[in-house]
Protein backbone atom coordinates (compact mmCIF):
# COMPACT_ATOMS: atom_id res chain seq x y z
CA UNK A 1 0.00 0.00 0.00
CA UNK A 2 1.36 2.83 -1.05
CA UNK A 3 2.06 6.05 2.03
CA UNK A 4 0.37 9.13 1.34
CA UNK A 5 3.57 11.14 0.12
CA UNK A 6 4.20 8.74 -2.95
CA UNK A 7 0.31 8.61 -3.71
CA UNK A 8 0.00 11.95 -4.07
CA UNK A 9 3.29 12.55 -5.98
CA UNK A 10 2.06 14.03 -9.37
CA UNK A 11 2.92 11.61 -12.31
CA UNK A 12 2.68 11.58 -16.00
CA UNK A 13 2.12 9.41 -18.86
CA UNK A 14 1.96 8.33 -22.44
CA UNK A 15 0.24 5.47 -23.97
CA UNK A 16 0.81 4.01 -27.54
CA UNK A 17 -2.33 1.75 -28.51
CA UNK A 18 -4.92 1.16 -31.17
CA UNK A 19 -6.58 -1.18 -28.87
CA UNK A 20 -10.29 0.50 -28.25
CA UNK A 21 -11.23 -2.03 -24.82
CA UNK A 22 -7.73 -1.12 -23.31
CA UNK A 23 -7.64 2.54 -24.13
CA UNK A 24 -10.97 2.91 -22.09
CA UNK A 25 -9.91 1.07 -19.22
CA UNK A 26 -6.66 2.67 -19.28
CA UNK A 27 -8.60 6.05 -19.42
CA UNK A 28 -10.73 4.84 -16.44
CA UNK A 29 -7.89 3.89 -14.61
CA UNK A 30 -5.76 7.28 -15.19
CA UNK A 31 -8.55 9.30 -13.70
CA UNK A 32 -8.62 7.40 -10.67
CA UNK A 33 -4.66 7.10 -10.39
CA UNK A 34 -4.31 10.95 -10.91
CA UNK A 35 -2.37 9.88 -13.97
CA UNK A 36 -1.80 12.90 -16.65
CA UNK A 37 -1.96 11.43 -20.07
CA UNK A 38 0.03 13.91 -21.82
CA UNK A 39 0.54 12.00 -25.15
CA UNK A 40 -1.95 9.62 -26.63
CA UNK A 41 -0.75 7.83 -30.08
CA UNK A 42 -3.49 5.50 -31.30
CA UNK A 43 -0.86 3.74 -33.55
CA UNK A 44 -0.06 0.78 -34.73
CA UNK A 45 4.16 0.29 -33.52
CA UNK A 46 5.22 -0.63 -36.71
CA UNK A 47 3.73 3.09 -37.59
CA UNK A 48 5.54 4.84 -34.85
CA UNK A 49 7.45 7.45 -36.49
CA UNK A 50 10.17 9.72 -35.94
CA UNK A 51 7.90 12.76 -35.36
CA UNK A 52 6.49 10.54 -32.85
CA UNK A 53 8.97 9.86 -30.81
CA UNK A 54 10.03 13.73 -30.43
CA UNK A 55 6.74 14.45 -29.49
CA UNK A 56 7.39 11.47 -26.63
CA UNK A 57 10.97 13.27 -25.63
CA UNK A 58 9.24 16.72 -25.88
CA UNK A 59 6.54 15.76 -23.46
CA UNK A 60 8.73 13.50 -21.37
CA UNK A 61 6.08 11.14 -20.22
CA UNK A 62 6.65 9.43 -16.57
CA UNK A 63 5.11 6.11 -18.29
CA UNK A 64 5.09 5.11 -20.96
CA UNK A 65 2.32 2.07 -21.66
CA UNK A 66 3.15 0.46 -25.29
CA UNK A 67 0.45 -2.10 -26.24
CA UNK A 68 2.75 -4.80 -27.68
CA UNK A 69 -0.20 -7.57 -28.68
CA UNK A 70 0.12 -7.16 -32.18
CA UNK A 71 3.69 -6.60 -32.79
CA UNK A 72 5.19 -8.30 -29.39
CA UNK A 73 8.62 -8.59 -31.35
CA UNK A 74 8.76 -4.82 -33.10
CA UNK A 75 7.62 -3.38 -29.86
CA UNK A 76 10.43 -4.79 -28.06
CA UNK A 77 12.08 -3.19 -30.56
CA UNK A 78 10.55 0.04 -30.09
CA UNK A 79 11.23 -0.16 -26.02
CA UNK A 80 14.80 -0.84 -26.70
CA UNK A 81 14.33 2.64 -29.02
CA UNK A 82 12.55 4.28 -26.86
CA UNK A 83 15.41 3.42 -23.64
CA UNK A 84 18.33 4.33 -25.97
CA UNK A 85 17.12 7.55 -26.55
CA UNK A 86 16.29 7.83 -22.70
CA UNK A 87 12.83 8.86 -22.98
CA UNK A 88 10.39 8.68 -20.18
CA UNK A 89 11.49 6.86 -16.73
CA UNK A 90 9.77 3.58 -16.70
CA UNK A 91 8.69 1.52 -19.27
CA UNK A 92 5.14 -0.90 -19.49
CA UNK A 93 4.22 -3.05 -22.15
CA UNK A 94 0.82 -4.41 -22.42
CA UNK A 95 -0.69 -7.71 -24.21
CA UNK A 96 -1.40 -11.26 -24.22
CA UNK A 97 -0.22 -13.58 -21.39
CA UNK A 98 3.25 -14.05 -22.85
CA UNK A 99 6.29 -16.92 -22.17
CA UNK A 100 8.79 -16.59 -19.49
CA UNK A 101 11.03 -16.07 -22.16
CA UNK A 102 9.65 -12.96 -24.17
CA UNK A 103 9.10 -11.30 -20.37
CA UNK A 104 12.99 -11.81 -20.16
CA UNK A 105 12.99 -10.26 -24.06
CA UNK A 106 11.03 -7.72 -23.18
CA UNK A 107 12.56 -6.84 -19.86
CA UNK A 108 16.05 -6.69 -21.39
CA UNK A 109 14.26 -4.00 -23.96
CA UNK A 110 13.63 -2.02 -21.07
CA UNK A 111 10.30 -3.04 -20.01
CA UNK A 112 10.16 -2.37 -16.31
CA UNK A 113 6.57 -4.05 -15.91
CA UNK A 114 4.06 -5.63 -17.92
CA UNK A 115 0.31 -6.16 -17.95
CA UNK A 116 -1.48 -9.12 -19.96
CA UNK A 117 -4.69 -8.48 -21.61
CA UNK A 118 -7.77 -8.48 -20.86
CA UNK A 119 -6.37 -5.81 -18.34
CA UNK A 120 -8.51 -4.07 -15.72
CA UNK A 121 -8.67 -0.23 -14.22
CA UNK A 122 -7.46 -2.06 -10.84
CA UNK A 123 -4.73 -3.59 -12.52
CA UNK A 124 -3.48 -0.44 -14.17
CA UNK A 125 -3.96 1.87 -11.05
CA UNK A 126 -1.87 -0.95 -9.50
CA UNK A 127 0.85 -0.44 -11.81
CA UNK A 128 0.89 2.66 -11.89
CA UNK A 129 1.33 2.78 -7.89
CA UNK A 130 4.29 0.47 -7.86
CA UNK A 131 5.91 2.74 -10.62
CA UNK A 132 5.41 5.83 -8.30
CA UNK A 133 7.23 3.41 -5.37
CA UNK A 134 9.73 2.85 -8.24
CA UNK A 135 10.21 6.37 -9.27
CA UNK A 136 9.95 7.72 -5.60
CA UNK A 137 13.71 9.56 -4.44
CA UNK A 138 14.67 7.48 -1.75
CA UNK A 139 14.52 8.71 1.79
CA UNK A 140 17.95 7.43 2.96
CA UNK A 141 18.15 7.56 7.13
CA UNK A 142 20.89 9.19 6.66
CA UNK A 143 22.00 12.76 5.26
CA UNK A 144 22.21 12.45 1.46
CA UNK A 145 23.46 15.41 -0.29
CA UNK A 146 22.80 16.74 -3.22
CA UNK A 147 25.53 15.85 -6.32
CA UNK A 148 26.24 17.36 -9.66
CA UNK A 149 28.17 16.54 -12.15
CA UNK A 150 30.00 18.96 -14.69
CA UNK A 151 30.96 17.89 -17.62
CA UNK A 152 32.23 19.53 -21.41
CA UNK A 153 31.72 17.37 -23.99
CA UNK A 154 34.76 18.74 -26.13
CA UNK A 155 37.94 20.13 -23.51
CA UNK A 156 37.74 23.50 -22.86
CA UNK A 157 34.16 24.01 -22.65
CA UNK A 158 34.17 25.36 -19.56
CA UNK A 159 33.13 22.48 -16.94
CA UNK A 160 36.45 23.19 -14.10
CA UNK A 161 35.67 26.88 -14.85
CA UNK A 162 31.66 26.54 -13.82
CA UNK A 163 31.71 23.71 -11.48
CA UNK A 164 34.45 25.95 -9.08
CA UNK A 165 32.69 29.08 -9.17
CA UNK A 166 29.42 27.31 -8.93
CA UNK A 167 30.30 25.54 -5.65
CA UNK A 168 31.67 28.61 -4.39
CA UNK A 169 28.10 30.31 -4.97
CA UNK A 170 25.84 27.72 -4.11
CA UNK A 171 27.85 27.69 -0.63
CA UNK A 172 27.81 31.89 -0.29
CA UNK A 173 23.80 31.20 -0.88
CA UNK A 174 22.41 28.69 1.35
CA UNK A 175 25.29 28.43 4.05
CA UNK A 176 25.29 24.61 2.72
CA UNK A 177 28.69 22.76 3.62
CA UNK A 178 29.91 22.17 0.27
CA UNK A 179 32.71 20.06 -1.78
CA UNK A 180 33.81 20.50 -4.67
CA UNK A 181 35.83 17.64 -6.14
CA UNK A 182 38.39 17.85 -9.32
CA UNK A 183 38.02 13.90 -10.83
CA UNK A 184 39.91 14.95 -13.49
CA UNK A 185 42.82 12.89 -11.57
CA UNK A 186 45.66 12.71 -14.13
CA UNK A 187 45.80 16.49 -15.26
CA UNK A 188 42.92 18.42 -12.95
CA UNK A 189 43.32 22.29 -12.39
CA UNK A 190 41.06 23.20 -9.61
CA UNK A 191 43.53 23.47 -6.84
CA UNK A 192 45.26 26.30 -9.24
CA UNK A 193 41.83 27.90 -10.02
CA UNK A 194 41.11 28.16 -5.85
CA UNK A 195 44.97 28.99 -5.65
CA UNK A 196 44.85 26.30 -3.04
CA UNK A 197 48.09 23.80 -2.43
CA UNK A 198 46.54 20.79 -1.19
CA UNK A 199 48.47 18.37 0.99
CA UNK A 200 46.64 15.30 0.04
CA UNK A 201 44.60 14.49 -2.94
CA UNK A 202 41.60 12.37 -3.80
CA UNK A 203 44.20 9.02 -4.18
CA UNK A 204 45.27 9.63 -0.51
CA UNK A 205 41.62 9.60 0.79
CA UNK A 206 40.64 6.48 -1.64
CA UNK A 207 43.65 4.22 0.22
CA UNK A 208 42.48 5.15 3.76
CA UNK A 209 38.88 5.19 2.89
CA UNK A 210 38.12 1.76 4.96
CA UNK A 211 39.25 3.75 7.99
CA UNK A 212 37.64 7.66 7.52
CA UNK A 213 35.31 8.77 9.39
CA UNK A 214 34.09 12.86 9.50
CA UNK A 215 36.66 14.30 11.35
CA UNK A 216 39.69 12.55 9.30
CA UNK A 217 38.31 13.35 5.99
CA UNK A 218 38.38 16.87 7.04
CA UNK A 219 42.44 16.65 6.40
CA UNK A 220 42.22 15.60 3.08
CA UNK A 221 39.89 18.34 2.37
CA UNK A 222 41.81 21.63 1.20
CA UNK A 223 39.50 24.25 2.83
CA UNK A 224 39.42 27.52 0.25
CA UNK A 225 38.39 30.82 2.17
CA UNK A 226 35.00 31.16 0.72
CA UNK A 227 34.33 28.39 2.87
CA UNK A 228 34.32 25.34 0.34
CA UNK A 229 36.56 22.34 0.84
CA UNK A 230 38.14 20.79 -2.00
CA UNK A 231 39.09 17.49 -3.00
CA UNK A 232 41.84 17.91 -5.22
CA UNK A 233 43.59 15.82 -8.16
CA UNK A 234 46.72 14.46 -7.31
CA UNK A 235 50.10 16.81 -8.26
CA UNK A 236 51.58 14.09 -10.19
CA UNK A 237 49.05 12.66 -12.92
CA UNK A 238 50.93 9.19 -12.53
CA UNK A 239 49.20 8.61 -9.17
CA UNK A 240 45.50 8.79 -11.07
CA UNK A 241 46.18 4.80 -11.64
CA UNK A 242 46.48 4.21 -8.40
CA UNK A 243 42.26 4.71 -7.36
CA UNK A 244 40.06 2.88 -8.44
CA UNK A 245 36.72 3.02 -10.55
CA UNK A 246 35.12 1.06 -7.44
CA UNK A 247 36.97 3.48 -4.99
CA UNK A 248 35.84 6.42 -6.85
CA UNK A 249 32.30 5.71 -6.10
CA UNK A 250 32.96 4.86 -2.55
CA UNK A 251 34.22 8.34 -2.25
CA UNK A 252 31.45 9.91 -3.67
CA UNK A 253 28.80 8.21 -1.42
CA UNK A 254 31.12 9.12 1.26
CA UNK A 255 31.12 12.71 0.19
CA UNK A 256 27.43 12.71 0.35
CA UNK A 257 26.81 12.19 3.35
CA UNK A 258 29.09 14.35 5.11
CA UNK A 259 28.21 17.46 2.90
CA UNK A 260 25.05 18.83 1.31
CA UNK A 261 26.39 19.37 -1.89
CA UNK A 262 29.02 17.82 -4.18
CA UNK A 263 30.40 19.27 -7.16
CA UNK A 264 32.33 17.15 -9.40
CA UNK A 265 34.34 18.56 -12.04
CA UNK A 266 34.43 15.40 -14.34
CA UNK A 267 37.19 14.63 -16.60
CA UNK A 268 37.30 15.68 -20.11
CA UNK A 269 36.15 12.31 -21.40
CA UNK A 270 33.63 9.56 -21.06
CA UNK A 271 35.83 7.69 -19.38
CA UNK A 272 34.99 5.23 -16.38
CA UNK A 273 35.41 7.85 -13.90
CA UNK A 274 33.00 9.87 -15.44
CA UNK A 275 30.70 7.59 -15.44
CA UNK A 276 31.17 6.70 -12.17
CA UNK A 277 30.08 10.24 -11.06
CA UNK A 278 26.78 10.14 -13.29
CA UNK A 279 25.75 7.12 -11.48
CA UNK A 280 26.25 9.57 -8.62
CA UNK A 281 24.85 12.01 -10.16
CA UNK A 282 21.28 13.97 -8.68
CA UNK A 283 22.08 16.16 -11.82
CA UNK A 284 24.68 16.08 -15.22
CA UNK A 285 25.21 19.42 -16.24
CA UNK A 286 27.08 19.28 -19.70
CA UNK A 287 29.04 22.52 -20.17
CA UNK A 288 29.56 23.30 -23.82
CA UNK A 289 30.57 25.72 -26.30
CA UNK A 290 28.15 26.57 -29.57
CA UNK A 291 30.41 25.46 -32.01
CA UNK A 292 30.01 22.44 -34.47
CA UNK A 293 32.42 19.95 -32.78
CA UNK A 294 30.59 20.69 -29.41
CA UNK A 295 27.31 20.21 -30.91
CA UNK A 296 28.37 16.49 -32.59
CA UNK A 297 30.03 15.24 -29.35
CA UNK A 298 26.81 15.90 -27.34
CA UNK A 299 25.03 14.25 -30.63
CA UNK A 300 27.31 11.46 -30.20
CA UNK A 301 27.36 10.96 -26.58
CA UNK A 302 23.63 11.34 -26.08
CA UNK A 303 23.11 7.35 -25.64
CA UNK A 304 25.80 7.11 -22.97
CA UNK A 305 24.58 9.99 -21.23
CA UNK A 306 21.09 8.35 -21.35
CA UNK A 307 22.33 5.18 -19.95
CA UNK A 308 24.86 6.72 -17.41
CA UNK A 309 22.82 9.06 -15.68
CA UNK A 310 19.64 6.83 -15.05
CA UNK A 311 16.80 9.13 -14.17
CA UNK A 312 18.65 11.65 -12.98
CA UNK A 313 17.97 15.26 -15.32
CA UNK A 314 20.87 16.12 -18.12
CA UNK A 315 20.82 19.61 -18.69
CA UNK A 316 22.97 21.90 -20.99
CA UNK A 317 24.41 24.86 -19.47
CA UNK A 318 25.38 26.79 -22.85
CA UNK A 319 29.30 28.83 -21.91
CA UNK A 320 31.17 31.07 -24.07
CA UNK A 321 27.77 32.35 -25.24
CA UNK A 322 28.41 34.68 -27.95
CA UNK A 323 24.78 36.51 -28.72
CA UNK A 324 26.58 37.27 -32.38
CA UNK A 325 27.26 33.70 -33.03
CA UNK A 326 26.97 32.10 -36.19
CA UNK A 327 25.13 29.40 -34.90
CA UNK A 328 22.03 30.04 -32.65
CA UNK A 329 20.79 29.14 -29.14
CA UNK A 330 17.71 27.57 -31.38
CA UNK A 331 20.41 25.99 -33.97
CA UNK A 332 21.86 24.29 -31.15
CA UNK A 333 18.69 23.41 -28.71
CA UNK A 334 17.04 21.89 -32.37
CA UNK A 335 20.64 19.63 -33.26
CA UNK A 336 20.54 18.41 -29.61
CA UNK A 337 16.70 18.29 -28.70
CA UNK A 338 17.58 19.62 -25.39
CA UNK A 339 16.61 22.85 -24.40
CA UNK A 340 19.37 25.46 -22.94
CA UNK A 341 19.29 25.33 -19.16
CA UNK A 342 21.39 28.43 -18.98
CA UNK A 343 23.80 30.76 -20.21
CA UNK A 344 27.09 32.15 -19.43
CA UNK A 345 28.47 34.81 -21.69
CA UNK A 346 32.21 34.41 -23.44
CA UNK A 347 34.34 37.16 -21.28
CA UNK A 348 38.26 36.92 -22.40
CA UNK A 349 39.20 39.48 -19.68
CA UNK A 350 37.51 38.42 -16.37
CA UNK A 351 37.62 34.48 -16.61
CA UNK A 352 41.61 34.36 -17.63
CA UNK A 353 42.23 37.05 -14.99
CA UNK A 354 40.69 34.74 -12.46
CA UNK A 355 42.06 31.70 -13.93
CA UNK A 356 45.44 33.26 -13.68
CA UNK A 357 45.11 35.34 -10.10
CA UNK A 358 43.55 32.17 -8.53
CA UNK A 359 40.68 34.32 -7.68
CA UNK A 360 37.49 32.64 -8.81
CA UNK A 361 35.38 35.24 -10.95
CA UNK A 362 31.99 34.64 -8.60
CA UNK A 363 34.45 36.46 -5.63
CA UNK A 364 35.18 39.21 -7.79
CA UNK A 365 31.49 40.78 -8.46
CA UNK A 366 30.26 42.86 -11.55
CA UNK A 367 31.28 41.07 -14.10
CA UNK A 368 28.07 40.03 -16.52
CA UNK A 369 29.40 36.40 -16.22
CA UNK A 370 29.71 36.60 -12.49
CA UNK A 371 26.30 37.37 -12.23
CA UNK A 372 25.13 34.97 -14.84
CA UNK A 373 27.28 32.48 -12.25
CA UNK A 374 24.78 33.78 -9.20
CA UNK A 375 21.99 33.26 -11.26
CA UNK A 376 22.54 29.95 -12.26
CA UNK A 377 23.76 28.96 -8.67
CA UNK A 378 20.37 29.95 -7.41
CA UNK A 379 18.38 28.29 -10.25
CA UNK A 380 20.14 25.36 -8.97
CA UNK A 381 19.50 26.32 -5.35
CA UNK A 382 15.81 26.68 -5.93
CA UNK A 383 15.72 29.91 -4.80
CA UNK A 384 14.72 31.92 -7.78
CA UNK A 385 11.57 33.39 -8.68
CA UNK A 386 9.78 33.35 -11.21
CA UNK A 387 11.40 35.10 -14.54
CA UNK A 388 10.79 38.43 -13.71
CA UNK A 389 13.54 38.22 -10.33
CA UNK A 390 15.91 36.37 -13.06
CA UNK A 391 15.83 38.86 -15.51
CA UNK A 392 16.43 41.17 -12.76
CA UNK A 393 19.58 39.44 -11.83
CA UNK A 394 20.59 39.02 -15.42
CA UNK A 395 22.39 40.72 -17.93
CA UNK A 396 21.08 42.26 -20.97
CA UNK A 397 23.37 40.07 -23.07
CA UNK A 398 20.62 37.36 -21.51
CA UNK A 399 17.69 39.00 -22.75
CA UNK A 400 16.79 36.81 -25.52
CA UNK A 401 16.71 34.18 -23.49
CA UNK A 402 14.97 35.35 -20.81
CA UNK A 403 11.41 33.75 -21.49
CA UNK A 404 12.96 30.18 -22.41
CA UNK A 405 14.29 30.35 -18.99
CA UNK A 406 11.68 31.60 -17.38
CA UNK A 407 10.24 27.86 -16.80
CA UNK A 408 11.07 26.74 -12.87
CA UNK A 409 14.06 24.90 -11.92
CA UNK A 410 13.07 21.02 -12.73
CA UNK A 411 10.93 21.77 -15.44
CA UNK A 412 10.40 18.62 -17.26
CA UNK A 413 10.79 20.51 -21.26
CA UNK A 414 14.46 22.01 -19.91
CA UNK A 415 15.90 18.57 -19.73
CA UNK A 416 15.80 15.53 -20.49
CA UNK A 417 14.85 12.66 -18.08
CA UNK A 418 16.71 9.44 -18.55
CA UNK A 419 16.06 5.53 -17.60
CA UNK A 420 15.53 5.12 -13.84
CA UNK A 421 18.26 2.64 -11.55
CA UNK A 422 17.27 -0.75 -11.52
CA UNK A 423 16.78 -1.68 -8.37
CA UNK A 424 20.30 -3.24 -7.96
CA UNK A 425 22.36 0.04 -8.83
CA UNK A 426 20.25 1.87 -6.58
CA UNK A 427 21.00 -0.57 -3.66
CA UNK A 428 22.95 1.44 -1.20
CA UNK A 429 22.77 4.78 -2.85
N1 LIG B 1 32.82 32.23 -19.89
C1 LIG B 1 34.08 32.25 -20.31
N2 LIG B 1 34.57 33.30 -21.01
C2 LIG B 1 35.85 33.29 -21.46
N3 LIG B 1 36.72 32.31 -21.26
C3 LIG B 1 36.31 31.23 -20.56
C4 LIG B 1 34.97 31.15 -20.05
N4 LIG B 1 34.86 29.97 -19.40
C5 LIG B 1 36.04 29.34 -19.50
N5 LIG B 1 36.91 30.09 -20.21
C6 LIG B 1 38.30 29.72 -20.52
O1 LIG B 1 38.30 28.54 -21.29
C7 LIG B 1 39.37 27.69 -20.94
C8 LIG B 1 38.87 26.31 -20.57
O2 LIG B 1 38.08 26.39 -19.39
P1 LIG B 1 37.97 25.20 -18.36
O3 LIG B 1 37.00 25.61 -17.34
O4 LIG B 1 39.34 24.77 -17.93
O5 LIG B 1 37.33 24.09 -19.32
P2 LIG B 1 37.22 22.48 -19.10
O6 LIG B 1 37.28 22.21 -17.65
O7 LIG B 1 35.87 22.15 -19.71
O8 LIG B 1 38.33 21.87 -19.88
C9 LIG B 1 40.11 28.38 -19.80
O9 LIG B 1 41.23 29.01 -20.32
C10 LIG B 1 39.11 29.38 -19.28
O10 LIG B 1 39.76 30.51 -18.76
MG1 LIG C 1 38.44 20.87 -16.60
Amino acid sequence: MANEKTRNAPITSAIISTDEEFRTVFREAAAEAALEVVLDLPVPIPDVSEGHTRDLKKRAPDLIFVDLADEPDLGCELAQAITDAGIGRRLIGVGPLQSPEFLLAAMQSGIADYLSKPVTADQIVAAVERSRRALAPREAAEHHGELYAFFSPKGGGGATTIATNLAIQLHRLTGRRTALVDLDLELGGAALFLALEPRYSLIDLAGNLHRVDKDLLSSYMATHESGIDLLSAPYDPRKAEAVSDQQVTEILKFLKRHYDYVIVDCPKALTNRTVRAFERADGVYIVSQVDVPSIQNIQRSQPLFAHMSRGRPVRLIVNRYDPNSEITIDDLEHSVEMEVFWTVANDYDSVSYSTNSGKPLIMRPGSVCARELEGLAARIAGVTGGSDSKSRILGSVFGRLRGRLGSSPGSKTSEAYLMPPTAAESEGS
